[in-house]
């Protein structure tokens, strides 16, 4: 991945199982949310490819791209709502820019996706006028508009209190817990460009050769309210 001749990271390689909660860490500039924006395809690899059920996004176009990409879900850092539209017409708004639904079926979509996160009944609050935690389950419930196989979030917890930082941990564990179980992780380094450690994040704590990460992964725990990135 680079900007330009700038590198941010190279040689890495790693698989994601289905229903799997993959995590990447790194330090804040390590390239974590360039990875994001590679997997979900609004930047290009300078080398490399991005592949989903072996089929390459990177190289996929038109229709295949576009069918490829409603596969995934982003949840952005801010939130990344509309400030000038409600709850429901900001969630709405995925669906009735790709999909023949009816304004009907758009509401009920809507007000099911938005109970799925815990606000029914939030339809015509504007972002402004809930928590910040709120507006973060609300770009979930949008993220998930469209019914994605694959749901991204950029630093879910950013910003938030600890306590509301659970609770959203916890909503994304529910909204897996559909499905099943699985966690793993992969560690950006920014100083060595490439990923320095691949596996569950306990037993990297625990075993990771690589000081950094030990640290890293250590660091979480003792300041609850930190990010763990
Ligand atoms: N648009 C850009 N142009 C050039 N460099 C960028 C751009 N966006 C990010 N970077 C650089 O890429 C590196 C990784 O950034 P980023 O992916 O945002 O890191 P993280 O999300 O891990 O904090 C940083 O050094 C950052 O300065
Ligand atoms: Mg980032």
């Amino acid at each position: 991945m680079a900007y330009g001749s700038f590198v941010i990271q190279k040689d890495l390689s790693f698989t994601i199982a289905r229903a799997e909660i993959f995590v990447i860490m790194g330090g804040s500039g390590s390239g974590k949310s360039t990875l994001l924006n590679h997997m979900v395809g609004l930047q290009a690899p300078a080398k490399g490819d991005v592949l989903y059920d072996g089929q390459s996004l990177c190289h996929a176009e038109g229709e295949e791209r576009d069918r490829l990409r409603r596969r995934l879900g982003v949840s952005y850092q801010s939130g990344a709502l509309w400030s000038s539209m409600t709850l429901a017409e900001n969630v709405a708004l995925p669906l009735e820019t790709f999909t023949e639904l009816s304004p009907k079926q758009i509401r009920e979509i809507v007000s099911l996706k938005l109970a799925l996160v815990g606000l029914a009944g939030f339809e015509e609050f504007y972002p402004s006028e809930i928590s910040g935690g709120m507006v973060k389950r609300a770009g979930v419930a949008r993220a998930m508009a469209l019914d994605p196989d694959i749901l991204f979030f950029d630093e879910p917890s950013a910003g938030l209190d600890p306590i509301t930082s659970r609770r959203l941990d916890d909503l994304i564990l529910d909204l897996r817990g559909i499905f099943a179980i699985g966690d793993r992780a992969v560690f950006l380094d920014a100083e060595t460009q490439t990923m320095i450690a691949l596996g569950n994040p306990k037993k990297l704590r625990d075993e990771s050769p690589e000081a950094k990460v030990r640290a890293f992964l250590t660091r979480g725990e003792q300041d609850a309210g930190g990010s763990a990135g």
